[in-house]
């Protein structure tokens, strides 16, 4: 298998491609032969304000190496845009194979102060422009019979964090969205997976900074460059995972993990009917030593990483 060739001849959407991680996937396809559609709104990471220039300078990057990329500077929370990059990029390069959702901002709050502002940006964004993008997507793959599509999600939904209730659960929701794509679309040799990247950027930047632990787990996220994220991404977007569908994937420096999918872990019966009474005296008390903890992502990822 020829490294340089593994994307030849595809065309590749990345959402949000202007900086940090989105960037580094949209050099990295190219350099592995994509053509790449570039968008970015170039808002604030809060979602505020737009600007041309992030999506401008990566397609520059692209064509300074060689590679052809075109941009694209709309908003993916809106459907209409979504369906103006799909043609995009079959107008101007000249098809669609592979769909990477990563546009993303965050306003953390602690719940008890999030805004419904805050809590429909980050959905609009998150979960409702990967559904806009990928359903977009879907027509053009469905005709084709073959697609990939790659989501973002994070550790903030798949195991909790503070003040993430919005983020963490438009990222959660991504995870749903794409195995639920994945079951409907497999029969069209359509894949939807999704990558949990950690990754030093301007959106964790913004992450308040209130003790001691979050001081040690933002110097820690320093050390791990968004580059890192790229190679598994292009390997998914690849012919040859074709295979590889419905999965979740983190990816932190040079580590990568499957994660777990949700199954039963223990169960309890009676054939008589739960009441509240014995749900309290009798199936809590069973089921209480194989709960989960109220553990947050960095307690989780607690190890330095490799
Ligand atoms: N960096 C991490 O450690 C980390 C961890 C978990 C998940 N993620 C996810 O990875 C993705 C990339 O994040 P990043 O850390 O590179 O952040 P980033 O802020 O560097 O990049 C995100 C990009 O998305 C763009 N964007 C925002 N809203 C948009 C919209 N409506 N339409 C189009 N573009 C828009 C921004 O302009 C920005 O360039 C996000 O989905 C994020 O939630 C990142």
């Amino acid at each position: 298998m020829s490294e340089q060739k593994l994307l030849e001849g595809k065309v590749a959407l990345i959402t949000g491609a202007g900086r940090g991680v989105g960037r580094e996937i949209a050099l990295l396809m190219a350099k592995r032969g994509a053509k790449v559609l570039i968008n970015d709104l170039g808002g604030s990471a809060q979602g505020e304000d737009s600007d041309q220039s992030p999506a401008a300078e990566v397609v520059r990057d692209i064509k300074a190496m060689g590679g052809e990329a075109a941009a694209n500077y709309d908003s993916v929370s809106s459907f209409k845009a979504a369906e103006g990059m799909v043609e995009q990029a079959q107008d101007e390069l000249g098809g669609l194979d592979i769909v990477v959702n990563n546009a993303g901002i965050l306003r953390d709050r602690i719940f008890h102060k999030m805004s419904e502002e805050d809590w429909d940006l980050v959905v609009d964004v998150h979960l409702k422009g990967s559904f806009n993008v990928a359903r977009h997507a879907a027509t053009v793959f469905r005709k084709q019979e073959s697609g990939r599509m790659i989501h973002m999600t994070s550790t903030s939904g798949l195991i909790g964090n503070f003040g993430q209730a919005s983020y963490g659960a438009a990222k959660l929701g991504i995870v749903a969205l794409s195995k639920c794509i994945a079951l409907d679309m497999a029969r069209y040799n359509v894949t939807s997976n999704c990558i949990g990247p950690f990754a030093w950027s301007r959106l964790v930047g913004t992450i308040p900074v209130n003790s001691e632990a979050d001081r040690v787990r933002v110097e820690r996220m320093k050390t791990m460059t968004p580059d890192k994220i790229a190679p598994p991404v292009v390997a998914l977007a690849s012919d040859q995972a074709q295979h590889i569908n419905g999965q979740v994937i983190c990816v932190r420096s040079n580590e990568i993990f499957l994660m777990g999918q949700s199954r039963p872990l223990r169960g309890m019966q009676t054939a008589e009917g739960w009441t509240p009474e014995t749900v309290l005296n009798h199936a809590f008390p069973a089921l209480e030593s194989t709960m989960y903890p109220l553990e947050r992502s960095p307690e989780i990822f607690n190890w330095d990483p490799v």
